[in-house]
């Protein structure tokens, strides 16, 4: 199969890379020309494990290559994926369609023989009847079908998401076009990978439906975490006793921050408004959304309370900046909010992230020290607040961290280390939705005692 890849993203590029490792021919195009540039140079604009790899051997092999000349490519092609962002739409928050119908556009202009077209960005209900009747009207002529076919890949582990996916949605009433989405996909098979044919619109809505009840979960859960802390319960407990039970499943049940990142948050607001549009207001949705809002910030006073009511003058080291580890992505990330909470609060920040420190100074707040390592950025601190969980944080010296720093306290917002293990080290230790452990650990130490 002739692939495009219009747009190299998180997903144009592991989709790109992984559909030339299945043995097709792809070409991946984007219009930054720099990002071109570096990928011919065989250099990855974006941290995603095993993606470098990839790349290499299959433009090594001939089967994958980059170029900002969309028109040539899609002439040849049997199948042309759109994989453009589609962000939040300053304003109202509905999905910004604009960079998918110029794509449409630019393909519209460019196809020849039977071609299939495929939305692969996430697009709200109705967008692949746009994108048809864009090329429609621009191309009487054209021998195309228009398919949904959203993307589930969770970045930090995209390329396995890819290649062993739950299910693959394809949406489409073309049987033609179903026939060549079997095709491309047909490598899937051997791993039992169900395809899951639908119409478009169905397949368009599947992906923000599963969103936002992933996006419902963990919000669900952080509620129980912030009960848990009243109550003197634990939430990892109580999270374990929900999802054991098949109905339920134990994923997306660890309380955190919040959730952030390029989809969720984006995803869930798109949904909101498309539901309103319709008359048929998605509630559950709309709470979820404020309510992780909300809970971004909150997490910025936990560590103010930690320090004992005010960050004024102190030092804050902040362990994690991306949206969740693995990746460099820090679209949404819950450590934006945070900072900006502390900085209002008079805060100094020193921060650390393994892979998204150039991402981060982007959308951080100015006035932010970087640091080369997690000792570095705990050198001198008041406080140190675990925001993402990078394996690196999981391991850290106690003792090193504590001689670093000017006061020990440890506000741990993933939930990584345990309370009694920490404060027998000297520190005041917060963490979330974990309301039993000063009581548990109390009765350990009278019992020692
Ligand atoms: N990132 C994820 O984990 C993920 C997962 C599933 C689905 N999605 C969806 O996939 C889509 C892409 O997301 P992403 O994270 O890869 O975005 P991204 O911003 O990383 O990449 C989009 C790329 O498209 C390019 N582009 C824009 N218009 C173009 C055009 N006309 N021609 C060529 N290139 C063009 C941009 O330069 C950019 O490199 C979004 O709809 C997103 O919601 C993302």
């Amino acid at each position: 199969m002739k692939i495009v890849m219009v747009g190299s993203g998180y997903v144009g590029l592991v989709s790109g890379a992984c559909l030339a490792d299945f043995g097709h021919e792809v070409v991946c195009v984007d219009k930054v020309e720099e990002k071109v540039a570096a990928l011919k140079r065989g250099e990855i604009p974006i941290f995603e494990p095993g993606l470098s790899e990839l790349v290499r051997t299959n433009a090594a092999a001939g089967r994958l290559s980059f170029t900002t000349d969309l028109a040539g490519p899609v002439a040849e092609a049997d199948a042309v994926f759109i994989a453009v962002g589609t962000p939040s739409r300053r304003g109202d928050g509905f999905a910004d369609l604009s960079y998918v119908y110029a794509a449409t556009r630019e393909i519209a202009g460019a196809i020849s023989g039977h071609t299939v077209i495929v939305t692969k960005s996430t697009v709200p209900v109705g967008t692949g009847d746009e994108v048809e009747r864009i090329i429609r009207e621009l191309r009487p002529d054209a021998d195309f079908a228009v398919v949904s076919n959203p993307e589930f890949l969770r970045e930090g582990a995209a390329i396995e998401d890819f290649k062993r996916p739950d299910r693959i949605v394809v949406g489409t009433e073309d049987e033609r076009a179903r026939t060549v989405m079997a095709d491309i996909y047909r490598p899937l098979y051997l791993n039992n990978a169900p395809i899951l044919n639908t119409g478009r619109r169905t397949a368009e809505l599947t992906k923000y439906a599963a969103n936002a009840f992933l996006a419902t979960k963990i919000t669900f859960i952080n509620e129980i975490a912030d009960l848990c802390e009243q109550v003197g319960a634990n939430v990892q407990d109580v999270a374990r006793g929900m999802g054991l039970d098949n109905r339920i499943g134990s994923k997306f049940l660890h309380a955190g921050p919040g959730y952030g990142g390029s989809c969720f948050p984006k995803d869930t607001l798109a949904l909101i408004k498309t539901a309103q549009d319709y008359g048929t207001p998605a509630r559950i949705v709309e709470t979820v959304a404020a309510v992780n809002d909300q809970r971004k910030r909150a997490m910025g006073r936990k560590v103010i309370a930690a320090c004992g009511g005010s960050v004024r003058g102190k030092t804050i080291a902040v362990l994690g900046l991306t949206f969740k580890p693995n990746t460099d992505d820090m679209r949404d990330a819950p450590s934006i909010a945070v900072v900006t909470a502390l900085i209002d609060g008079g805060a100094k920040i020193r921060a650390y992230d393994p892979e998204g420190m150039e991402q981060a100074k982007a959308v951080l707040p100015a006035g932010v020290t970087y640091c080369k390592d997690a000792y570095e950025c705990v050198a001198g601190a008041d406080a140190a607040v675990i925001v993402t969980e990078w394996n690196i944080f999981r391991a850290l010296d106690l003792d090193r961290v504590k001689a670093a720093m000017a006061a020990p306290v440890l506000v741990d917002l993933r939930n990584v280390y345990r309370a009694e293990q920490v404060r027998a080290k000297g520190f005041t230790y917060a963490d979330v939705g974990r309301g039993d452990m000063a009581a548990e650990e109390q009765a350990g130490i009278d019992a020692a005692a």
